[in-house]
């Protein structure tokens, strides 16, 4: 309190108001205080003396008001009436008009007083807005921050998902291609016995070599297709948007899961349109999604099916299909098929992301997903790819 009393006689504009006063005490009452009338000899603009000393305390008034605040602008008004009062009653020879003119600085001084009060409320005001408004810009400049790390974070986790769910499907599907892989193993190695056979009996001509020679290579080229597309499936590839054609796509996803359809029973009717035009997209996920409803299906023929694979451009865009006579999906299932880790395969075959993963990868490439199913009868999956896509191509 004390301190704070120090620092208001510290203030330089007080003192300038105090003197001003002291003037104007001094101009009003100069025969009380100095014992002479010779400190107000001035009149100007017409008014009379008295006039212009009253209209002279207007000055310390607006000083106070302009440099320190209203508050002080108002004591000094209370002031200048103190000061200007008592001559009117007391001491002035023309009362009336020395209440006029008092009256009239007293309103005049009032306005000032008002003027100066709502002008600095204004500026306030409008200091308190920019301070708003920089206070949100900051803010919005940390949610973006935060906005652009959780994007950032969430792209990384889309990715490390996608290659979680081409774990899960690998593992589906490692069983089958490793059978798939030794069958042409198995073959060549059973031509290369008979061969050494007939070449130890002189019976190898060079016809019955190069036959056995060509046999065994189509077998071996066979599982080297096989293992390359496995890897070429498993490698953790940066999405690479691409001219693709979808038929090869589907059928590198088929030669995948070869062996099950054949172990299943399945029967593939490849109804794709061989005039299929290409489409702007990223082959690794493109195969992924169609490897995920390719599984799916035969998951849902455990007893053996019709496995029908559809492409064909519908209103300008590709659509593929995917159709099995399984199990078919319920009523209250299918609108959960593409939520994260709906699965009702207890068997812990699935995950449950699959789907979801697919439909991630298909709305990033502004196609979309659908299924129609019924229970017992089968399902269809339709995914359909916009034709070209500009601005997938920029953001590869
Ligand atoms: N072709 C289909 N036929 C029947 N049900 C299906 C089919 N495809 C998907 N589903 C249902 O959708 C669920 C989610 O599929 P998905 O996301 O691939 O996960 P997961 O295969 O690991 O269970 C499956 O568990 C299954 O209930
Ligand atoms: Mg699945």
């Amino acid at each position: 309190m004390q301190y704070q009393w120090l620092k208001t006689l510290k203030n330089l504009h007080l003192w300038v108001v105090i003197f001003l006063f002291v003037v104007g005490i001094i101009l009003h009452y100069p025969q009380q205080i100095l014992g002479t009338d010779s400190a107000s000899l001035f009149s100007f603009l017409g008014l009379s003396r008295h006039a212009v000393e009253r209209i002279y305390l207007l000055l310390p008034l607006g000083y106070a008001g302009f440099f320190i605040g209203t508050r002080a602008g108002l004591a000094s008004l209370v002031i200048a009436a103190a000061i200007m009062l008592p001559r009117v009653f007391v001491i002035s020879q023309y009362f009336a008009d020395a209440l006029f003119e008092t009256i009239g600085v007293i309103i005049i001084g009032s306005l000032v007083i008002l003027w100066i009060y709502f002008d600095r409320k204004r500026k306030e005001q409008k200091q308190k807005l920019l301070t708003t408004l920089e206070e949100s810009n900051r803010k919005l400049e940390t949610t973006l921050k935060a906005l652009e790390t959780s994007h950032r974070r969430l792209k990384e986790t889309q990715a490390q998902v996608i290659q979680a769910e081409k774990l899960t499907s690998l593992g589906q599907l490692v069983a089958s291609i490793a059978h798939e892989i030794n069958n042409p193993l198995s073959g060549t190695l059973v031509y290369t016995q008979l061969l050494a056979r007939k070449v130890e009996r002189g019976e190898a001509d060079s016809e019955v070599t190069l036959d056995y020679l060509s046999k065994m290579e189509s077998e071996l080229v066979r599982s080297t297709r096989l293992v390359q597309n496995l890897l070429n499936f498993a490698s953790q590839s940066t999405p690479q948007f691409q001219s693709v054609n979808l038929n090869t796509v589907v059928n590198h996803a088929l030669d995948l899961v070869s062996h099950s359809v054949e172990k299943q029973e399945i029967r593939v009717f490849n109804e794709l349109d061989p005039s299929l035009p290409e489409i702007t997209a990223d082959p690794g996920q493109l195969q992924q999604v169609c490897l995920s409803l390719i599984i799916n299906a035969i998951q849902a023929m455990p007893q053996g099916g019709r496995l029908t694979l559809r492409t064909h451009v519908h209103n300008s865009k590709v659509r593929l299909e995917v159709q099995d006579t399984g199990v078919g999906i319920s009523p209250e299932n299918i609108d959960k098929l593409f939520t994260p880790f709906f699965s009702t395969k207890a068997d812990v075959k699935g995950v449950g992301l699959g789907l979801a993963v697919a439909y991630g990868i298909i709305h990033r490439h502004k196609g979309r997903i659908e299924a129609h199913s019924k229970e017992g009868e089968g399902s269809v999956f339709t995914v359909t790819m916009p034709l070209q896509n500009e601005s997938l191509e920029k953001e590869s």
